[in-house]
């Protein structure tokens, strides 16, 4: 499968149909072309590096450092020193909010602690309550189309939700509990420094920018969260629900990318 199949086979698994002009002529496509996802195969930090796009001089993680504000002393909370073992511990016993009482576990995060792309949703649903792990219902398997539709795999990035514990009947988080659960992704977020946020859904975008903007102004721009870029998107969920919206969290996606990409030294 050459590279634009690749890429046609990925868009269709995300229910995106492709229009291609009758007499395209069938020329190479630049590497550098953000339209062009990387091959999810031969990907280094997540996403392939074109070689005008190799890293150099970069951190030993291979991916461009960002000093997120959550780690300034004045800031700091009790959390924000824990390590990966000790934070999970931490959430594992949490009881801040009245979620702990209806859930079955607590959903930490999962994924490449050294990612360079953090993806954050809402909190977990049934499924994710009952394994533990962050979108692994029907969402989650269109959130796993959607990243390799940009050549990244679910191992390869980090996935996390604003809150840890499921909510009742999935309804929306209450600013109580999104506030009690800040520090932990605030902290996973510190541990991983990632390059890009992707925030999925209107509840991540919001919350984590302190607005509430409707979605679709949201989305189409890059923001910031502690210094980091961050990209909205449309929750994998409500693109289940409507389906012609795909084609807007693909250019999401794709400006997700281009951004990732001009953030490499
Ligand atoms: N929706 C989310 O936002 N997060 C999950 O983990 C599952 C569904």
């Amino acid at each position: 499968m050459d590279r634009e199949q690749r890429r046609r086979h990925y868009l269709e698994a995300m229910g995106i149909t492709m229009w291609v002009p009758r007499l395209a002529p069938p020329g190479p496509v630049s590497a550098g072309d953000p339209d062009t996802p990387a091959p999810a195969d031969s990907r280094q930090q997540g996403v392939e590096q074109s070689p005008s796009a190799s890293v150099q001089g970069a951190s030993p993680l291979g991916k461009a450092k960002f000093a997120p504000d959550v780690l300034a002393p004045e800031k700091a909370s009790p959390i924000a020193a824990l390590d990966w073992e000790a934070l999970e511990a931490r959430v594992r016993g949490c009881t801040a909010c009245a979620l702990h009482r209806t859930r079955t576990q607590t959903v930490f995060g999962v994924g490449n602690r050294e990612a360079s792309w953090l993806v954050i949703g809402e909190a977990p649903g049934e499924q994710e309550d009952l394994r533990g792990e962050p979108f692994v219902g029907r969402a989650g398997q269109l959130l796993n189309e959607m990243l390799r539709a940009v050549g990244l795999s679910r191992e390869s990035v980090y996935i996390a939700n604003i809150l840890k514990c499921r909510p009742p009947q999935n309804r929306d988080p209450q600013p109580d509990e999104a506030a009690a659960c800040e520090a932990f992704l605030q902290r996973q977020l510190a541990l991983i420094r990632p390059c890009i946020i992707l925030a999925v859904g209107r509840v991540a975008a919001q919350n984590l920018l302190k607005t509430d903007t409707p979605i679709g102004k949201l989305r189409g721009s890059v923001h910031r969260y502690t210094g980091i870029p961050l990209v909205v998107t449309y929750h994998p969920a409500y693109l289940l629900r409507s389906p012609l919206e795909k084609r807007k969290a693909w250019d999401d996606l794709r400006l997700a990318l281009r951004t990732f990409r001009e953030s490499q030294p």
